[in-house]
């Protein structure tokens, strides 16, 4: 099978700039993987998939926008990008700005950032700067150096960001044959959700596949789009989404509300308790990749949504991004001596 780069499946539905140049590593056409156990277990009557963006090739959605917004800079003939980052945007940054040849810069809220996505940045090259402040006071910094420096932004302030993410929904229309009736999804940064919004009003305007209605879900302790106010010290176990005042947050409520949907807030305990019913089904996701089980599972529950039709949980990073989050959660692992008895003494136990 020969997989195309994303901007090329996708040409004729993008608002790029002509200068834009091909950088791919081969990201998008992700598995929409149906999850039929949960779907009856949350009270069945309801088709239920989960869109698998872990397996992009860094291991998140980010890819997907990452593609467009460094083949844009490179066009464009910057010689750097640079981006704020809980973790998964450093990574794909690094990745594509090392495919394209360009210097990559990225700042991370200091101690806050996974495992799997520091390694990740530092795999592929980039200069990597710890901040000591939160994500928002990282991308303000950004932002301001990107307006006095000849270095491109790559956040998903970015607009060719949101281009190459809304192909995410491009491909759900072509699995299902039409949108789903709900998409669930964690919300950071605000990019994502508006970035699938773009995409679905597009095909429906085309072709008239519907809409979904959309669930964003932010975690309790950084739920500014909940509280309806930024949150100065957001704090909470799915790092990715730990974030106090998102850049795209108007977009994504006037999104959320256009839809019929909301957005709503899961505690760390119900992201945690989601992250291991997906793992039960076979599928490890970071903890900010089952906020959106969390939080359809709580409004299940709340008695306030009752899916029908096709429901979309958007699974945005694998997790083997954020292994310390399981393991420190285990009790530790047996040992034993190499031997046949006591093995057979353990599992017998
Ligand atoms: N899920 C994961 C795994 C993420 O890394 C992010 C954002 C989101 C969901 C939320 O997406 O920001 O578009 O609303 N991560 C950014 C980063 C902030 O720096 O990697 P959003």
């Amino acid at each position: 099978m020969k997989i195309k780069p994303l901007l090329q499946r996708y040409q004729a539905l993008l608002d790029l700039p002509a200068h834009t140049q091909s950088v791919s590593l081969l990201e998008g056409g992700t598995p929409l993987l149906p999850l039929p156990r949960l779907a009856q277990e949350l009270g069945g009557g309801f088709e239920l998939y989960a869109k698998v963006e872990g397996l992009n090739p860094t291991g998140s959605f980010k890819d997907r926008g990452m593609t467009a917004a460094v083949g844009e800079a490179l066009g464009r003939g910057a010689q750097a990008v640079i981006c704020a980052s809980t973790g998964n945007t450093a990574a794909s940054a690094a990745a594509y700005a090392a495919r394209a040849g360009l210097r990559c810069i990225v700042l991370i809220p200091q101690g806050k950032v996974a495992a799997g996505k520091l390694a990740g940045a530092l795999a592929y090259g980039a200069q990597v700067i710890q901040v000591s402040g939160s994500f928002d006071q990282a991308l303000e910094l950004v932002v301001q150096t990107s307006q006095r420096q000849p270095i491109a932004l790559v956040n998903s302030l970015n607009p060719h960001r949101l281009q190459g993410q809304k192909t995410a929904a491009f491909e759900m229309i072509e699995d299902l044959g039409r949108a789903p009736d709900w998409l669930c999804l964690p919300v950071g940064n605000a990019g994502n959700i508006t970035a699938y919004w773009m995409g679905f009003r597009q095909v429906h305007q085309l072709h008239a596949s519907g809409l979904p209605r959309l669930l964003g879900v932010q975690a309790a302790g950084a739920a500014p789009l909940v509280h309806g106010a930024p949150v100065e010290l957001p704090e909470t176990v799915a790092t990715a989404i730990r974030i106090g005042k998102p850049a795209r947050g108007e977009q994504a409520l006037q999104a959320a509300a256009e839809s019929g949907g909301r957005i709503v807030a899961a505690s760390d305990a119900e992201i945690l308790a989601a992250q291991r019913r997906l793992a039960a089904e076979g599928l490890w996701v970071e903890p900010a990749s089952a906020a959106g089980l969390a939080g359809l599972t709580a409004e299940i529950i709340a008695g306030r949504l009752q899916p029908q039709g096709r429901v979309v949980l958007v699974c945005t990073g694998h997790g083997l991004k954020d292994p310390d989050v399981i393991t420190q959660a285990l009790p530790t692992t047996p040992v034993i001596p190499a031997e046949l008895a006591a093995l057979e003494a353990l599992l017998a136990g």
